[in-house]
């Protein structure tokens, strides 16, 4: 809810309160973001102008002799009058570049779609404060959109050109935010490609701190969605904030802690080269920047966020909607296919029970490797003679959708699209263009290029057997061309051709890739329901990313694949168990040559696909919680509904001394009773080596040829808990779930976890 008392506005959501008042100098600051305050209050929540301080410049005598701009809480920054803080606007025109807007009129009005950029759904009104530079005929407009049921506020800018000359945009950012008093840290991310989502923690000092991407895409190195929490918090306890903007381009978060201990956040387009001029009559509209604040720790974030995406930014008809279990054939075969592998892939896919089948990279063109053929988007015939549709009707027949990869964005300078358009790629025109992965990028920025990608990728969709997409982009920006706002352009470019192929295919489900998570961003998920969260598919490491990604991001969006057990990254191996018990929070898929798998595995995927159908409401869309983390030697994650918790636990390294350890468990129905039990898994008997003879009664040799047989049929259990308790208990954390394994010897209660093991425990309401 939006209210106006004079000058000063009420932004209220559940929990929380935004407090914007315009100061005697006519300039709107926040007096307050955080928890929910009473209307009856705000005077007393007013942050007083104080006595300026030593040398600072006095703003303008006339209004107030206190008020100095570098002193505020502004909620926009401007330079040359004060604030030598990090300016949210930088303005140039002959004129000169001190731009000094004043506020003019606020305003409550119904929420409108944003022109070029995808906006979230379900915001009744926004809150419109109109300010402007008469004397530079500049007018500013800082939007305030309340989510209200999901503690979001949205924040975003528009400039307009009022008066008769040009002037130039160097930079303009989507949200300013002061906050008080010192003593918080940035909880922000970092990472590169498999290695997404790496935690990176700072505590704030006297400094400005930058961080964002440069490359053209909201990038693996750090993506828009950070925090910045009092250093103290918990994960269920104080005060954070949480920032992330809606946008998939080069992006800037910048934090800067003045001497007196304020902090003023800013989001927004990277102004890294950014330069747009404004005629007369223009305007500039930024992307939206989102924020949320909760005095419930990092879960208090994800709960926010959760919502907020799965509520707001999801498209509509596929929110809470199912996702379905994919089998992806690219770690499987790599580009070595042909149909006759395809179909024994398809085969073996939906006899473990995967419901989706996508085929990845190398079937159109004269793709065998990545050297060429991206922009040819016809069959290659070789490989499939009976055509995507040939493939596709196989598939169906099995039972099963039919997923199909494209690199749209792209272009192979062996191809025929190269050829016939040699312009069509970006470059500067001057250099000979730099590549990447062997291709390069096709300029979005063109209407004749975006066209023909809309129906380069819609000829097939049109054909009506394609059922997913699988959207990838694997490359960052090279050789720019001349304009100062073509990084931009270009992602405006994108939401073109994004917003008419998903209007035209409700339907369809788009998966969004960028060599993994290089471009998982609020922007691509407005139109792209889920996105493949890294190319590092090991369970060790995808738990990690995914537990820092999930305090932005709902594990609704975030695709996993079980994948051999040799992992292709990291060549560290861990069981498939494991694997599932990791891949299973969130969106679920397989991606390995299935047909190389021993029956003992192939019981074991069907046993696990039996275990996610029966809870992927909950391991979808559940409330997720972060029960610890891996500094503690452990991460555990929790994802609970109504009627049922399933926790994944992964372990770090094995402890020679494993302690006693009990389950942190939250959020389950105090009064209801509940069983519970951990997911049957089995060690194979390899995983035991020479000591296995202390139980068989002929010997064995390690890794000789009987334990390679035995191991192909049966193994040991790993853990056999199981009982029955109170909610109230449960929550209490008082559940034992037994020692780990410590080379003494062997019972029923023993956890037999292994360095980067992990097991899901299941809790559910008894009826
Ligand atoms: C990068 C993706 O992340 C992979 O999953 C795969 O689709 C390859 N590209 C194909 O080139």
């Amino acid at each position: 809810m939006i209210t106006i008392h004079e000058r000063r506005f009420v932004l209220s959501t559940k929990e929380n309160t935004l407090l914007l008042r315009v100061n005697e100098a006519d300039k709107l600051v926040c007096d307050h973001y955080g928890r929910r305050i009473e209307e009856s209050d705000l005077e007393a929540c007013a942050i007083p102008a104080g006595m300026p301080a030593g040398r600072q410049v006095i703003y303008d005598e006339t209004k107030s002799k206190k008020i100095s701009l570098g002193m505020i809480a502004a909620e926009y920054g401007t330079p040359y009058k004060g604030d030598y803080l990090s300016p949210m606007l930088d303005l140039t025109s002959d004129k000169g570049r001190v731009y000094d807007f004043v506020f003019v009129e606020a305003k409550i009005r119904p929420m409108e779609p944003m022109i070029g950029y995808p906006t979230p759904r379900g915001a009744s009104e926004e809150l419109v404060v109109l300010t402007r530079d008469e004397k530079m005929g500049a007018e500013l407009e800082l939007h305030y959109v309340v989510y209200e049921d999901a503690d979001v506020i949205g924040k975003f800018a528009v400039l307009r050109n009022t008066g008769e000359e040009d002037f130039t945009i160097r930079k303009i950012m989507s949200s300013q935010f002061c906050l008080q008093d010192a003593g918080y840290t940035i909880h922000g991310n970092y990472g590169n490609w498999a290695g997404e989502f790496q935690r990176n923690e700072t505590l704030i000092g006297h400094y400005r701190y930058e961080f964002g991407s440069d490359t053209g895409s909201s990038g693996d190195q750090h993506n828009p969605f950070f925090m910045i929490k009092r250093t103290h918090s918990t994960l269920t306890t104080g005060s954070v904030y949480g920032f992330n903007l809606i946008y998939s381009g080069s992006h800037r978060a910048i934090v800067e802690m003045d001497s007196f201990g304020m902090i003023r956040v800013q989001q927004g387009i990277s102004p890294q080269g950014f330069e747009k001029v404004l005629h007369p009559n223009e305007e500039f509209m930024t992307p939206m920047a989102v924020l949320t604040y909760t005095h419930n720790g990092l879960n208090g974030i994800c709960d926010h966020f959760h919502r907020f995406v799965n509520d707001h930014v999801i498209p509509e008809n596929f929110a809470y909607k199912p996702r379905p279990i994919a089998f992806n054939n690219w770690e499987g075969t790599y580009m070595k296919f042909n149909e006759g592998k395809l179909k024994s892939l398809a085969k073996t896919a939906a006899e473990i029970g995967c419901e989706l089948f996508v085929l990845d990279d190398g079937w159109f063109g004269h793709r065998d490797d990545e050297t060429s053929s991206l922009g040819d988007w016809n069959l290659y015939k070789k490989k499939l003679p009976h055509g995507i549709e040939g493939i596709a009707a196989y598939v169906h027949k099995l039972g099963m959708k039919f997923g199909l990869w494209f690199e749209p964005e792209a272009i192979s300078p062996d191809s025929d699209l190269a050829r016939e358009h040699p312009d069509w790629a970006i470059q500067d025109g001057v250099h000979d263009p730099s590549l990447g992965r062997y291709q390069q990028i096709l300029d979005l920025t063109k209407p004749e290029v975006r066209d023909f990608i809309v129906e380069a990728v819609a000829q097939h969709l049109r054909t009506g057997v394609i059922d997913f997409v699988k959207w990838d982009y694997n490359r960052t920006f090279s050789d720019l061309p001349q304009s100062g706002s073509f990084c931009h352009d270009y992602i405006l470019g994108l939401y073109d051709v994004v917003g008419r192929l998903t209007k035209e295919f409700p339907d369809v489900l788009f998966e969004n890739c960028a060599s993994g998570g290089g471009r998982n961003d609020l922007g691509m998920f407005s139109y792209f329901p889920q996105g493949w969260v890294s190319d590092d598919t090991d369970a060790f490491e995808r738990a990690k990313m995914q537990m820092e990604m999930a305090f932005g991001y709902p594990p609704s969006v975030m695709s996993n694949h079980v994948s051999a057990k040799t992992n292709h990254q990291m060549l560290r191996k861990t069981s498939f168990g494991t694997k599932f018990d990791v891949a299973a929070i969130g969106v679920l898929g397989y991606e390995m040559n299935l047909n190389d798998a021993d029956p003992i595995d192939i019981k074991e995927f069907k046993n696990q696909i039996e275990f996610y159908k029966a809870n992927r409401e909950t391991l979808q869309f559940g409330t997720y919680r972060l029960l610890d983390v891996f500094e503690n030697g452990r991460q555990i994650v929790e994802m609970a509904d109504k009627d049922r918790a399933l926790v994944s636990y992964m372990n770090y390294l094995q402890n020679p001394h494993p302690g006693n350890e009990t389950l942190p468990l939250t959020g389950l129905d105090p009064e209801a009773v509940y069983t519970y039990h951990v997911r049957p898994e089995v060690h194979s008997f390899k995983t035991f080596g020479s000591l296995i003879n202390q139980v068989t009664p002929i010997h064995i040799k390690e890794e000789g040829a009987l334990v390679n047989m035995l191991s192909r049929r049966r193994g040991l259990d790993a853990e056999g808990l199981h009982g029955e308790a109170t909610g109230s208990t449960l929550n209490s954390g008082a559940l034992q779930i037994g020692r780990q394994w410590a080379g003494t010897g062997y019972d029923e209660s023993t956890r037999i976890m292994l360095d980067f093991g992990a097991r899901i425990y299941v809790f559910e309401r008894k009826k």
